[in-house]
This record gives C-alpha cells, sequence and structure tokens, in this order.
C-alpha cells in the first residue's frame, strides 16, 4: 500500500527568491497537509550525507555546494499516495521538461535550481523524514 506522507524541500534559490509562500499554498491547495515543517540551513558535510546517494555524480559537488549556500524549508506532507502525488505536482527533474503548472515548471531556473526536493520512494521519505525532524516535531 502506498505511504500517506512524503519528505519536501523548498530549495535555497526559490526561497531566497521569495517563492516558498506560493509553493506551500500549491501544496495546501493540492490536498497535502503540512505535518512537519522549518527553516533549515545545511552545512555542506550535511547536504552531503542528505544526497549521498549521488556522490559518484559529476553534479554533486556544485549540488551539494548549492544546497547548503542558504536556507531550506523542510517540510512532512501527509496525503493518500503522497509521494507519487507530489511527485506529479513538482514535475520533471529539469524545470525544461516539467509540464506546465508544476512547481518546477514554475519556479525552476535550472536542474539543480529546481525548486523543490521530493521524496522518490515511500523508504526514501521515512528515511529523509528523519533526517530532519525528531519524533516531537511532527504532528
Ligand atoms: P534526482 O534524484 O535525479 O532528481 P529528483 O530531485 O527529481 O528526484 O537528482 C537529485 C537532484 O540532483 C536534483 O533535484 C537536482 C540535482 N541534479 C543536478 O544538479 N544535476 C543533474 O544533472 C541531475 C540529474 C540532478
Amino acid at each position: 500500500m502506498a505511504g500517506n506522507f512524503t519528505f519536501t524541500m523548498i530549495k535555497p534559490a526559490a526561497y531566497e527568491n521569495k517563492h516558498a509562500g506560493k509553493i506551500l499554498d500549491m501544496i495546501l491547495q493540492g490536498g497535502f497537509r503540512i505535518k512537519a515543517i522549518k527553516l533549515v540551513k545545511l552545512s555542506y558535510e550535511q547536504a552531503g550525507e542528505f544526497y549521498g546517494i549521488h556522490k559518484d555524480r559529476p553534479f554533486y559537488n556544485d549540488l551539494v555546494t548549492f544546497m547548503s549556500s542558504g536556507p531550506v524549508l523542510a517540510a512532512i506532507l501527509e496525503k493518500e499516495n503522497a509521494v507519487d502525488d507530489y511527485r506529479k505536482l513538482i514535475g520533471s527533474t529539469n524545470p525544461a521538461d516539467a509540464a506546465e503548472g508544476t512547481i518546477r515548471k514554475l519556479f525552476g531556473i535550472s536542474v539543480q535550481k529546481n525548486a523543490v526536493h521530493g521524496s522518490d520512494s515511500d523508504e526514501n521519505a521515512a528515511i529523509e523524514a528523519a533526517f530532519f525532524f525528531s519524533a516531537l516535531e511532527r504532528c
């Protein structure tokens, strides 16, 4: 059965460019409930751990540098079928390929600065949520 939550981050460029309010509104209007939320400035090491699965990819160092360059707004989002439905709401990894009306199409400016992160599986949603939030911080 599909899990009922996913994990997201509004990435540094989208936060810096003042898109967080509009993105959160799209998330809420999309039927997701916010179960936990906080603004976090990751260190290079923390961002590197979060993206550890990509450590051998050519874009890893630039990505980790970017993700630790400013605050991210991290959140746990609840909805039936949350992982897949959120991936639909955000669109393809590359904003240029993302469907019209998706968060990445509207607010992404490059593959790296693609506005938001969204978990790609229930298993990763649980790992990523636990990376940012303790049980006490989750409603
Ligand atoms: P990936 O897991 O492939 O995409 P998604 O975020 O859609 O699950 O990649 C993780 C992040 O890595 C992606 O959001 C942006 C960054 N990235 C790059 O900077 N360059 C690239 O060429 C790719 C494929 C990803």
